[in-house]
């Protein structure tokens, strides 16, 4: 469409002859041409895969569930959810349709979906099978089987923000991510993290109580972890705001910035993989692209400038941050510092700039949903179970027995084993 309008507004020079009018008839022509074929060879080319990958599907002899968007295609990831509740709402497509191209239907189905095709099927698409299996002894046989069932490095290049990282990496480039941020993870950063949850909680409860009913764990869960993760991974503390009101506020202000582009970032993962940082910054993007765009760039700065910091710490000799930058770099250092002294020459497992910020960032992706998926599941649950509150709130009324929650030290932590068995039954 872009291209027949351009073709329009060409204006000659000379006055027109009946061959420039010839010409631009003809080039209209080939751009609709060109418009209409695209779609027909997708089609064509999805039509042909989905043959192919479905006859190699059969030789497995399992039931087939064939489907004709890859689960995984990015802009199918976008928009594709919303089209099918569009169509759901409006009566259009089959059952089929409904239930199995929304993103994330296996989480819908669970079970059922085994029950109808038992316990392990092939899922059919034109950019690959994939095998679904609900069968505990065949899930403890890929795990073992490393070299036979490998990371999806396709699947996790959405991760590559800023440069290769812990999920995006395999084999030695593995080992090495892991080695450095294995040994982030320290006390001290725990205990930051018990601090600023105990103060997002008394925030979270504030609200909560002045807002009856309350319908809105479910996003509030969601800003109460990225506050802890921003002070786990930048040691920015953020007062805890309901969702409503994180959105209204400017986030240029106080330092919100940080924690802002981070949550940007987040949420638009796909955009960001499909058109990349440049990419979300063109003319024709809309607002929330291009301020994903600009968030890659605040977040990166912020980041490095820790880093910087951090570094000079070291040369000075003094280690007073917690956070999981200063962790990242100290972890970096003395590793470089280690193969150094070492008199045989050890393979380089020390991180860049790019991959701390990297592996930073990775943090924060798979920490978010997840925290804020088990807190909002974890609070509905004991909402529902008076006894189990009752349970549990006799052994804090034991261990800390004070009121003010800040208060609270972390080295009782230890010690609250019914509340860690309340969290990992879940
Ligand atoms: C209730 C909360 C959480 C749950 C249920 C959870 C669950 C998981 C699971 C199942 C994996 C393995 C994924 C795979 O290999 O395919 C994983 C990996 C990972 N998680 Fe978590 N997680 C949680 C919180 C966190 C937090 C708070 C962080 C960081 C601050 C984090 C960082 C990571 C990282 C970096 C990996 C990748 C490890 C690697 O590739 O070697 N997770 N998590």
């Amino acid at each position: 469409m872009v291209f027949a309008v351009a073709a329009s507004f060409h204006v000659p020079l000379s006055t027109p002859s009946s061959s420039t009018f010839l010409f631009h008839g003809n080039m209209i022509a080939a751009v609709l041409l060109t418009m209409l074929g695209l779609p027909c060879l997708w089609f064509f080319w999805s039509a042909l895969s989905l043959q192919a990958n479905k006859a190699k599907a059969e030789t497995t002899g399992l039931p087939l569930m064939v489907r004709w968007v890859t689960p995984t295609n990015p802009f199918w990831m976008m928009v594709g959810s919303s089209f099918v509740l569009k169509c759901r709402a409006l009566g259009i497509g089959t059952k089929y349709f409904h239930r199995f191209y929304i993103f994330g239907w296996e989480a819908n189905e669970r079970h059922v979906v085994h029950q109808e095709l038992g316990p392990a099927f092939m899922l059919v698409s034109p950019g690959g099978n994939w095998l679904c299996v609900s069968d505990a002894s065949i899930f403890t046989d890929v795990i073992h089987r490393r070299t036979d069932f490998r990371r999806n490095m396709e699947q996790f290049a959405v991760l590559n923000v800023y440069g290769k990282n812990l999920s995006t990496t395999d084999d030695e480039e593995w080992q090495k991510h892991r080695k450095v941020t294995a040994i982030t993870f320290t006390e001290n950063n725990n205990k930051l993290v018990w601090e600023q949850s105990l103060l997002q909680t008394r925030g979270m409860l504030q609200y909560w109580l002045e807002r009856q009913p309350v319908n809105t764990t479910n996003d509030d869960t969601k800003v109460f972890t990225l506050n802890v993760l921003a002070a786990a991974i930048f040691d920015k503390s953020y007062p805890f705001e309901g969702a409503a009101e994180s959105k209204t506020h400017i986030s240029t202000q106080n330092g919100f910035e940080y924690r802002d582009s981070l949550g940007k970032i987040l949420k638009n993962i796909i955009p960001i993989f499909i058109f990349g940082e440049q990419g979300l910054k063109a003319w024709w993007t809309p607002h929330s692209w291009k301020s994903a765009g600009l968030a890659i760039d605040v977040f990166r700065s912020y980041v490095t400038g820790l880093i910087n910091e951090e570094r000079e710490h070291m040369d000075l000799g003094v280690q007073k941050n917690q956070h999981l930058v200063a962790a990242l770099v100290c972890a970096c250092e003395s590793e470089q510092r280690e193969n150094g002294h070492s008199a045989q020459r050890k393979r380089d497992m020390t991180l860049t700039e790019e991959e701390i910020i990297s592996n930073l960032f990775v943090y924060a992706f798979a920490g978010n949903d997840t925290t804020a998926i088990a807190l909002n599941h974890l609070l509905v649950d004991l909402a529902a179970s008076p006894e189990t509150q009752e349970w549990i709130a006799e052994e804090i009324r034991h261990y800390l027995p004070e009121d003010d929650l800040s208060q609270w030290p972390y080295k009782t932590f230890p010690h609250l084993k019914r509340c860690l068995a309340v969290v990992v039954g879940q």
